[in-house]
């Protein structure tokens, strides 16, 4: 299985749905791979796997440690990575310096950013100088504190005019693919009538041309509970049943076993 191709994912647009999902390490991108389209590296790893109150301060050189883990457990998914906050908003010199390092150095196939109409700029400049973008409008959470929150968007006509506007001038811009977060379905709905590009929806609706969650989440790993995880297993309480027993059996010595220990060596002076 060769991989994915970034005009692949474009030529998706009102066909099949984009299977697309995070991963932070090695091993969980290889177990991913086969059944995604995409795997993407989020900033939800600040949280996910680094315990960090928000997006805010994770770093470029976290990113793009775990991309490269990524991309060397993957080899069938395109590959995306997030630009953290601040590595990507004061220009759009400044944004191609950070996702050029993103892209030598870990070998992924595309950058994904936060933001609407101000950005578009940067994504303009990004894409004709050879980095594919993946957008991502609605609910952004690296402005979280501008937002006041993790809550839905575009409950109001007004923002629901603002957020379609961010969507179409990061499509218009040249981003091969749109994450739509956390946004009213009918809003969603109609951002993915009005671009020419993939739209993929998490908190948005089935309509889109496909979806994301994190991994963590929906495999009832990561103690958040948002509407639009839906898990599909829970991981966190099977580990915890797991080392459970583990603790029981170091503490009554049925562990380790006989299986896994090594016998002793048959004596070599045996006459
Ligand atoms: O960081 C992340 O995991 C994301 C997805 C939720 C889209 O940006
Ligand atoms: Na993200």
């Amino acid at each position: 299985m060769r991989r994915l191709t970034v005009p692949a994912i474009q030529r998706r647009k009102g066909g099949e749905p984009i299977v697309m999902l995070t991963a932070y390490t090695a091993r969980m991108a290889q177990l991913l791979d086969a059944h995604c389209d995409m795997l993407l590296v989020g900033d939800s790893l600040g949280q996910v796997i680094y315990g960090l109150p928000s997006t805010l301060s994770v770093t470029l050189d976290m990113m793009i440690a775990h991309g490269a883990a990524v991309v060397r457990g993957s080899y069938h998914a395109v590959v995306v990575i997030d630009m953290p906050f601040g590595s990507y908003e004061a220009s759009p010199q400044a944004a191609f310096a950070s996702a050029a390092r993103v892209m030598a150095e870990t070998g992924a196939a595309a950058v994904k950013l936060e933001g609407g109409e101000a950005m578009a700029e940067t994504v303009a400049f990004l894409t004709r100088r050879g980095i594919p973008v993946v957008g991502h409008v609605g609910l952004t959470p690296q402005a979280v504190n501008a937002l006041g929150g993790y809550g839905a968007r575009g409950k109001s006509e007004a923002e629901q005019a603002k957020i379609l506007a961010d969507a179409k001038a990061i499509a218009d811009a040249g981003a091969f693919a749109l994450v739509v977060e956390g946004v009213v379905e009918p809003l969603a709905q109609a951002i993915t009538a009005a671009v020419a590009c993939p739209v993929i929806g998490i908190g948005a609706s089935a309509d889109c041309d496909g979806q994301v969650l994190v991994t963590e989440d929906m495999l009832g790993l990561f103690d958040r509970t948002a509407r639009f995880v839906k898990k599909y297993d829970d991981m966190a309480g099977r580990i915890s049943a797991a080392v459970e027993t583990y603790a029981d059996e170091v503490r009554s010595r049925a562990f380790p076993g006989s299986d896994q220990l090594y016998p002793a060596e048959v004596a070599k002076t045996q006459t």
